[in-house]
């Protein structure tokens, strides 16, 4: 997991003011809210930097700049936007590439092949290790907690879409597609309908409403 820090980076920006896409989306958050709660924005207005900077510089990170911006419009101490940012993983804290690897490698991606697709990644961007951003700038690769989508394990997060069922071939193919510039269908990347058992359902057959499936209560 990488390390989440407040410390302004290298490349930190001197100065960030909300483009008006962002002020657009601040608009439609701060109305969910009253006046007096607008703290309860600090989450959704560090996904408006996050996703702007991805649009002004192709990195998608939130510096601290933009953390003190987020404190300003929410009029909070702006230490309690540093803790919400460096705690929440889906917070970058340093710039990242353009492409964001996410590898699931919980009980149920690891038991699925999550090494296998974290083999893929490292062998097609030349990434070493988690937490990395590859040469060309291109792909950083992060390892993640349970996406709370096992039943189609291995996940492979990129930026914001799952693709699911990977293997290694497949996380291969894909950051390929990526590199040219394609953005694949997300969802299952085997013939299969979502989250439906490999191979076609295995249980409520009994279409005419007479039976209980496949299930036996003696
Ligand atoms: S363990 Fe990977 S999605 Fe749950």
């Amino acid at each position: 997991m990488s390390a989440q820090s407040n410390t302004p980076h290298d490349a930190e920006p001197a100065e960030f003011a909300f483009d008006a896409e962002s002020e657009r989306q601040i608009a439609q958050i701060l109305a969910k809210y009253p006046p007096e709660r607008k703290a309860s924005g600090v989450i959704p207005l560090l996904y408006v930097v996050q996703k702007q900077m991805g649009r002004q510089t192709g990195s998608a990170w939130v510096p601290r700049v933009a953390m003190d911006a987020v404190a300003e419009r929410l009029e909070m101490a702006p230490i309690r936007v540093y803790e919400v940012a460096t705690f929440y993983l889906m917070f970058n804290t340093k710039p990242i590439g353009k492409y964001h690897l996410q590898v699931c490698t919980t009980t149920s991606c690891w038991l699925r092949g999550s090494d296998d697709v974290t083999a893929a990644c490292k062998a097609a961007t030349g990434i070493g290790a988690f937490g990395e951003t590859s040469a060309d700038g291109m792909f950083t690769m992060t390892e993640v907690e349970c996406l709370g989508a096992c039943a189609n394990a291995p996940i492979l997060q990129v930026d914001d879409d799952y693709y699911e069922d990977m293997d290694g071939p497949r996380t291969t193919e894909l950051i390929a597609a990526l590199r040219r510039g394609e953005r694949p269908k997300p969802g299952p990347t085997i013939d299969r309908m979502d989250s439906a058992p490999v191979g076609g359902r295995k249980t409520l057959l009994d279409t005419a409403g007479q039976g209980t499936g496949t299930q036996d209560n003696g």
